[in-house]
């Protein structure tokens, strides 16, 4: 069987405009999934990850990351993390809604 794509007229709009914006968000929303298994938005006993300013948290993760700040699991999960990585999940968290 046969299968077609469709690509919707807008993404080659996009594309042809260079804006890879919507991909860059896609990914950075896909690996800020992987955090709110445990830091979601409601409910949690973690502290909220959503609406946090994009520099703290770029700090916190680079903290874990570098050792000088101790936790169980943030430091050795911050080190899974390019430095363009962690300012791609800040930033995101930083623009996602606070829901409560
Ligand atoms: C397996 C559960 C788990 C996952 C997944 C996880 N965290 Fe955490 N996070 C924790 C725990 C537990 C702490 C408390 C510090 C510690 O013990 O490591 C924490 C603390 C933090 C803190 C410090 C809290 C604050 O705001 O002061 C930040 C920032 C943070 N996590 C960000 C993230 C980000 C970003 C991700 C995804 C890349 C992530 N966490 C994924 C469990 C998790």
């Amino acid at each position: 069987m046969k299968r077609r794509m469709i690509v919707p007229a807008t993404t080659f709009v996009a594309m042809l405009a260079g804006s890879v914006t919507a991909a860059d968000d896609n990914q950075a929303r896909d690996w800020a999934a992987g955090c709110q298994s445990c830091h979601f938005a409601g409910g949690t006993p973690l502290p909220k990850l959503h609406g946090q300013p994009r520099d703290q948290l770029v700090g916190k993760l680079r903290a874990f990351r570098d050792g000088t700040q101790p936790g169980t699991v943030m430091p050795q999960l911050a080190k899974g993390y390019t430095d363009a990585q962690i300012e791609a999940i800040a930033d995101w968290f930083s623009r996602a809604k606070v829901s409560q």
